[in-house]
């Protein structure tokens, strides 16, 4: 089809580094000796789904050191909650209580069992569902969003984004696949549902489909600012990667085309 543009005269991607600017943080001062998953090995067996330990541990420290300070206290919903390996990890760096929604049952059934062996507290609740059709029914109100590995599994980001405004939360931390190119644009991609990462077929599905859209950090920034937030930072991947060199599975992540990014609430309380 002469009218669709060749891959060769696409814009050329940009060089292969981080998302972000370039790491301020001392040489060293990201060294990672043991990580959140060394602690908690059930993860690395309830998931088919990159539960790889150097890779879970850095995207540990990419969101519950970076941004420890938003969880003491807080009543955090963990969007496509997987396994709970995330909701696990807000509620050990403070969290008050957690409610995840994941749309596999079978992984909800993990994330229970996941959080009775580690948690005895019981500050968790895990529902089942379409993350769509659960905040639409059940309003939560939140303090802070977890948005880890879900938004490149959708294309229905402002609708996502009006749901995560109506909870309240003043703060979400965004985990990404992300486009790279400095234009503000969403690139489409067609996802099977078979895969337990992947997208899950929803009422706009039309047979095994799923089409979804992975965004560039501008399209990320004016997504945020057009939904009540703003992109505070991005993770310091650079130093991550820089002080742990023997890090593997984190290819995405070295080259720019996944961040981890703070938005917090332009909103009145
Ligand atoms: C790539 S995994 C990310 C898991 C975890 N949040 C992480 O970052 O490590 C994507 C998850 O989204 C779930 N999922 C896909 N579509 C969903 C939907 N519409 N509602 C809720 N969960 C969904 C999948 O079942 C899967 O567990």
């Amino acid at each position: 089809m002469p009218w669709i543009r060749s891959r060769d005269r696409a814009t050329p991607e940009p060089p292969d580094r981080p998302a972000g600017p370039p790491s301020g943080a001392p040489p060293g001062s990201r060294t990672i000796e043991r990580g959140f998953f060394d602690d908690h090995p059930r993860f690395f067996e309830t998931s088919e789904t990159s539960s790889y330990p150097w890779r879970l541990n850095l995207r540990h420290a990419a969101i519950f050191d970076e941004y420890a300070d938003l969880f003491p206290g807080a009543r955090v919903l963990d969007i496509a909650s997987h396994d709970g390996r995330w909701s696990l990890a807000a509620l050990e760096a403070g969290a008050d209580s957690v409610i995840g929604i994941e749309a596999r049952p079978d992984l909800v059934g993990h994330a229970k069992a996941n959080l009775a062996a580690y948690e005895p507290r019981g500050r968790f609740d895990f529902v089942a569902g379409d993350v769509f059709e659960v905040l639409a029914s059940e309003r939560p109100e939140v303090d802070v969003v977890l948005c880890l590995g879900f938004l490149y599994h959708t294309l229905r980001h402002t609708e996502l984004f009006t749901r995560i405004r109506q909870t309240s939360a003043r703060h979400v931390v965004v985990d990404t696949e992300v486009h790279r190119s400095p234009e503000p644009i969403v690139r489409l991609a067609d996802e099977g549902v078979e895969r337990e990462g992947n997208a899950v077929a929803d009422a706009y599905t039309y047979g095994d489909t799923v089409l979804t859209g992975r965004p560039t950090l501008a399209a990320l920034d004016l997504l945020a600012r057009t939904q009540g937030y703003a992109v505070e930072r991005l993770s310091d991947w650079d130093g991550l990667l820089r002080d742990n060199p023997e890090a593997n599975q984190i290819r995405d992540y070295r080259i720019g085309r996944r961040a981890t990014v703070l938005m917090s609430a332009a909103f009145p309380r």
